[in-house]
């Protein structure tokens, strides 16, 4: 069993396993490099023999316990053909939707469609530098998916006005993404994903009332299938303001929790075990402070299953060096 298995599963806690979420990304020359020439992000993420290698090259430079899939969680709508573009500096940008188109699609199509970010998964999976490592698949969450597919590009602080205008579009578009997830959490877990994340990165904007609607039912679902399927199931609702309930209602495997949550609190409110935590941004500062805010997040969890993650994604301007010492710091402890 792998370090991060072993924690989830047998809630081992002397064990400090550690993976980081946007590990393969932007703060990388390498990954730049292949960037460069890749001006298209939704097809570097169809190229299966970029995407493996972008996926790996964290793990040639840092002894971290997971490889993540090089890909998006906008993924998900561009199977469903709805237009998504990547603009600099800018994010996401997405086309109108077509309801009508989008309930025809079918299941052949759609798989065809993200093929090849399953056969990068399988040679992820099959690669020397990911044994005893978790190979670990994702997905955007209903919820979060639904923001982007309606709002059509990222709300940053707020939905579009309308957003809620079209109550027969949100409820058909949750029953889609809800039936079209579950085939690409599927796909992922046969082509040889060990793990599966669900990033909602936008639970944070809905208030108290709305959630059970729109994160508890939909979220409680997928991780029943992917428990179904005997694959541990890790969630992040991103800026939730209570991840107690989440974790009682929606009941995944482990939780990952963002940078405004404070691990005190959360290491006496939640059983489960935790993953994360650590402002990205700490990794802009020195290594005396990046040593003394990663000790502090192993120091609260040390009698809990806990896995070393950040709190969000690496951010791009992160020095590659900062991350080596952080993972040696997590890796020494
Ligand atoms: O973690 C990893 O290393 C795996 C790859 C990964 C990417 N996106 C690659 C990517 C993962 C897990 C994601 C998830 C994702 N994508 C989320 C959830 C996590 C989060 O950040 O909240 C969201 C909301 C998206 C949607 C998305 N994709 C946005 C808003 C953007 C633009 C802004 C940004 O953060 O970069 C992207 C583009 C994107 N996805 C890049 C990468 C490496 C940058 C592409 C580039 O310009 O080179």
């Amino acid at each position: 069993m792998s370090p991060i298995e072993e924690v989830i599963i047998n809630k081992k806690t002397n064990v400090n396993p550690i993976w980081i979420m946007r590990q393969a990304g932007r703060y990388l020359p390498e990954f730049r490099e292949i960037r460069k020439v890749n001006s298209d992000f939704i097809k570097l993420c169809l190229n299966q023999d970029l995407s493996s290698e972008i996926t790996l090259q964290p793990l040639k430079r840092f002894d971290l316990d997971a490889a993540i899939i090089f890909s998006d969680i906008l993924m998900v709508p561009y199977g469903l053909n709805q237009k998504v573009e990547f603009k600099k500096n800018f994010g996401p940008i997405l086309g109108d939707i077509n309801l009508d188109q989008i309930s025809k699609i079918d299941e052949v199509e759609f798989v065809n469609k993200l093929n090849p970010v399953y056969k990068a998964i399988n040679l992820v999976r099959n690669n020397e530098l990911t044994k005893n490592k978790s190979t670990i698949g994702f997905v955007g969450a209903p919820w979060t998916l639904l923001v982007y597919m309606i709002n059509q590009q990222s709300p940053k602080l707020k939905l579009k006005d309308t957003f809620f205008k079209n109550k027969h579009l949100i409820s058909k578009l949750l029953q889609v993404l809800e039936r079209f997830i579950k085939i690409h959490i599927k796909q992922q877990i046969e082509s040889g994903a060990e793990i599966i994340q669900i990033f909602d990165s936008w639970a944070g904007l809905l208030s108290e009332n709305d959630l059970p609607n729109y994160i508890y039912n939909p979220t409680f679902n997928l991780v029943e299938y992917i428990k179904s399927l005997n694959i541990p199931v890790i969630c992040f609702p991103r800026g939730i303001k209570d991840y107690k309930k989440y974790c009682d209602i929606v009941n995944p495997d482990a939780i990952c929790i963002d940078y405004e949550v404070n691990p005190l609190t959360i290491v006496k409110e939640i059983k489960i075990p935790i993953q994360g935590g650590m402002d990205p941004k700490v990794l802009l500062t020195n290594k005396e402070n990046l040593k003394a805010e990663a000790k502090k997040y192993l120091d609260i969890f040390k009698d809990h299953p806990y896995i070393f993650n950040l709190g969000h994604g690496v951010l791009p301007e992160t020095d590659p060096n900062m991350m080596d010492f952080l993972v040696k710091t997590v890796k020494d402890y």
